[in-house]
């Protein structure tokens, strides 16, 4: 093979291995199952299907409709949906798409602050100022780690924005839907829910239920609890289904991307089988990893509410260098986290905390025994002062037991670097 395409070859068969050897803790990632990453590397990701199913810019499209239509149906079955999309590339990409269909230069529009745990794509830098939106942050309540229900309500009212943009990137609680709508009845506001980070949560029906709790519109990302392939998903009322769909193509899509429109077919599939026990547990280790880590003397966001109700746990790791600090810590011990800001952070600079989030370990089939090793480990590297080495090797050790996907129908050995096509 050319010698710069093995250099190529070379760093992803070491990136398989770092994954197969590793905690992988980022709240934003999963693995697929093996018919997914079968469909991710199938032709489906050389073609074109620009416009909609029956009615395509291109001819070679038969099967391809077939697929998104299998997509469609799967998608509105498991999160009862009236309409749905299967086409955005990305969770911002739906988000641009649902801000651009229901809002018009000018209008006002509610949002939580990135400190706060919205996602930036909800922010000034990004959705909001190329719309020209007038945003206002939603308020916060740091002590709860949620959204305030009562200042939310009369904000809304006084604010009359066009749109109230509910979800987020640090989860924690479910957020208060039903006030919302309440005061957005009064207003005439229309409410998106981002649920790029609780849709494995949803499907498993282990969360709140945006669209009957008041949702107009659900955007999200399709690989964060719900374990699919990267892209993203718009779920809708059906009077909103052409401003929708007409905002993701020809507005912000041109070609979707095939092969991710069949591998979130299957990832549907199996979370119609197994996403209520996959949800179930990912709750239960989220608990038990935070309880965990507050008895090794962690300062573990949210005690007083039970620490968390979705995937996600959030530290405060100021009294040992900082979220930046930390997270390179444990990185050299292959524990895979991310710094992040907390609410009373005023700049990104130097974030307070780290989020965790238990998705992927609970995709690979740990249970609360391992949550609290994996704490006990995180002890040992940012409060003991131990040679993260030594704790690395335990941590290999652990992954050993746990290679396979489970919730899913092949998951076997589902990190290897596919070295051939045998299948
Ligand atoms: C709440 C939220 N929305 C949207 C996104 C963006 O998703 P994507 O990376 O698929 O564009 C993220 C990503 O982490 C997110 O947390």
């Amino acid at each position: 093979m050319q010698e710069e395409i093995e250099g190529v070859m070379n760093a992803a068969r070491k990136h398989h291995e770092l994954f197969e050897n590793a905690l992988p803790l980022i709240a934003s990632e999963n693995i697929t199952s093996n018919t997914v990453r079968r469909l991710l590397a199938s032709d489906l990701s050389h073609r074109y299907a620009e416009g909609d199913i029956g009615n395509r810019f291109y001819q070679g499209c038969e099967y391809i409709d077939e697929i998104e239509k299998l997509t469609m149906r799967y998608a509105k079955e498991l999160f009862e949906a009236e309409h749905v999309n299967v086409k955005p590339t990305s969770g911002v990409n739906a988000n641009i798409a649902a801000l651009f269909a229901l809002t018009s230069p000018g209008d006002g529009i509610m949002a939580l602050s990135v400190s706060d745990g919205g996602h930036i794509s909800h922010s000034r830098f990004s959705v909001p100022s190329i719309r020209d939106l007038k945003l206002k942050n939603l308020p916060f309540d740091p002590k709860e780690m949620n959204i305030d229900p009562d200042r939310m309500e009369k904000e809304i009212k006084e604010n009359k924005p066009k749109l109230i943009l509910l979800g987020g990137s640090l989860f924690l609680f479910p957020h208060p839907i039903l006030g919302a709508r309440k005061a957005a009845d009064e207003v005439d506001a229309e409410i998106v829910y981002d649920a790029s980070h609780v849709l494995g949560l949803i499907a498993g029906k282990k969360f709140q239920d945006p669209l009957r709790e008041g949702a107009d519109v659900v955007t999200s990302s399709t690989h964060k609890t719900f374990p699919g392939p990267q892209g993203a998903i718009i779920l809708c009322r059906n009077n909103l289904r052409d401003e929708i769909d007409k905002a993701v193509f020809p507005g912000t899509v041109s070609n979707h991307h095939l092969h991710h429109v069949a591998g979130l077919a299957v990832t549907l599939v199996e979370m119609k089988h197994f996403g209520a026990e996959y949800a179930s547990q990912i709750l239960s280790n989220a608990k038990a990893l935070a309880q965990s880590l507050y008895e090794e003397n962690f300062d573990v966001l949210c005690e007083h509410k039970g620490f968390t109700e979705s995937h996600q746990i959030v530290v405060d790791v100021r009294g040992y260098g900082g979220g930046d600090a930390v997270a390179k810590k444990l990185e050299k011990a292959n524990i895979i986290t991310n710094k992040n800001m907390l609410p009373f952070d005023k700049t990104p600079e130097a974030p307070s905390g780290i989020r965790l989030g238990v998705q992927e370990l609970t995709r690979i089939g740990m249970k609360e025994s391992e949550m609290r090793e994996i704490a006990s480990f995180m002890k040992r590297v940012v409060m003991g002062e131990e040679d993260e080495n030594r704790v690395k090797e335990e941590v290999i050790e652990l992954r050993k037991g746990f290679q396979h996907v489970q919730y899913c129908f092949d998951g076997e050995d589902a990190y290897k670097f596919p070295e051939a096509f045998s299948f």
